[in-house]
């Protein structure tokens, strides 16, 4: 007998999945309003009772960790070692058989009661790549066709200036933290830039940085009510122009990492890990270090503000095998975290730094990079 569904996971199984079948797991599971571990466990159970499920392709499985109740790692071996299958083909026909059973809500049911996605990609480490994949996902999901807006809201202005574009000026009433701070003289819409290369369609907007930002939470502390709203306050009037907003955070835990978190905190209604958090990290100890005490501020936050704030996953960045057993170790022990997953892995590639000294988007720069390529998957992942 498996251990009953929704006891505490205590086990840790580490098995591997494709990439497809992580995410239609992780997607369905959240549409169902199940975790990953639950949804996991489910799909076991059912595999159990079904010695005649059929073979599936399990090319291009990568290393995937689940949560399993007490008893269920051994039990899921015994299972593979029985029937003859790898440990890789059991759980992809599990996941697969689980997916054909518990069919995806239409779209259109979907996306009309869903609010606009929001993604934070943020930690405080320096120069671990937020802005590189703000920037990436932001042209990614455009590309696809959805309509997108990008957000500096990093007071050095790395995404504005990448773009090709201008920092807001200072004092010109017209600066995020001016909408934040209720000072705006005009509509936020008369800040947005319109990203002019054809691949974009014209769906791609950023609002730009302004030096102002610096200012951020000395102004922001300074407010007597209504702090943790008002990002959202001064985003609500565009919201409905789009179908996600990204914001590149800043290296930084304070009011403003804060009230980022805020805003992409799940509304009501909003189906689970749609919005929230995605985290830039690098193979090595200071990014797990830097990642605890991101994610004790996330903690943090939803218990004194009472919110939940979605992790959507680790995207593993500028990753370099020649660098040694070491980095190849960090990298497998991201990978291994199931609760949020690596979504993807980016090697340390020219292209970007190119694209970064000529101002170009990277997907426009070179369309048919390792990096771009990477970047769609990641987005095609994040859309749905
Ligand atoms: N996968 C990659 N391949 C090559 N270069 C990269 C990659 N990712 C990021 N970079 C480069 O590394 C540098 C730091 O990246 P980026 O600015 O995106 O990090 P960041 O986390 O936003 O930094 P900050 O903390 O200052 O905001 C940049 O020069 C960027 O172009
Ligand atoms: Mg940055």
């Amino acid at each position: 007998m498996t251990a009953p569904i929704g006891e505490e996971p205590t086990e840790k199984l580490i098995v591997n999945l494709s990439p497809e079948l992580r995410r239609d797991l992780r997607i369905r599971a959240a549409e169902l309003g199940l975790n990953v571990s639950d949804a996991t466990a489910h799909a076991l159970s059912a595999w159990y009772a079904r010695p005649d499920t059929p073979a599936v392709e399990v090319k291009g499985a990568k290393s995937w960790g689940t949560y399993l109740p007490a008893g269920g790692v051994a039990r899921f071996a015994s299972e593979c070692q029985q029937r003859g299958v790898t440990k890789v083909q059991g759980l992809s026909q599990a996941v697969t058989a689980w997916l054909l059973a518990h069919p995806a809500v239409p779209v259109e049911n979907r996306l009309t009661s869903q609010p606009v996605k929001r993604i934070l990609v943020a930690l405080q480490k320096g120069g671990v790549g937020k802005t590189f994949l703000a920037s990436g996902l932001a042209q990614a999901l455009a590309e696809m066709g959805l309509r997108v807006l990008v957000v500096d809201y990093d007071p050095q202005g790395h995404l504005t200036r990448r773009l090709g574009q201008e920092l807001i000026p200072m004092d010109s009433k017209a600066s995020l933290l001016d909408h934040m701070l209720g000072l705006a003289t005009r509509h936020i819409r008369r800040s947005l830039v319109v990203l002019p290369q054809s691949r974009f369609g014209e769906r791609l907007h950023l609002l730009p940085a302004c030096p102002d930002a610096f200012l951020f939470d000395v102004a922001l502390s300074r407010m007597r009510a209504g702090r943790e709203e008002s990002l959202a306050r001064a985003l609500e009037p565009i919201e409905a122009d789009y179908d996600v907003v990204i914001l590149d955070g800043p290296p930084s835990l304070g009011l403003a990492m804060d009230i980022a978190m805020h805003y992409v905190q799940r509304r009501p209604g909003e189906l689970a890990d749609r919005s929230g958090i995605l985290m830039p990290v690098w193979p090595d100890l200071p990014s797990f270090q830097a990642y605890d005490l991101f994610d004790s501020q996330r903690r943090e936050l939803m218990s004194m503000a009472r919110v939940q704030v979605d992790e959507l996953g680790f995207v593993v960045n500028a990753y370099d095998s020649r660098k040694g057993a070491s980095v190849q170790a960090r990298r497998d022990e991201w990978e291994e975290r199931s609760a949020p997953g690596v979504l993807a892995v980016f090697g340390d590639l020219k292209e970007q730094r190119e694209a970064q000294d000529r101002s170009v988007p990277l997907l426009e720069y070179d369309p048919h990079c390792e990096l771009s390529s990477g970047l769609r998957a990641l987005a095609r992942e994040m859309a749905a």
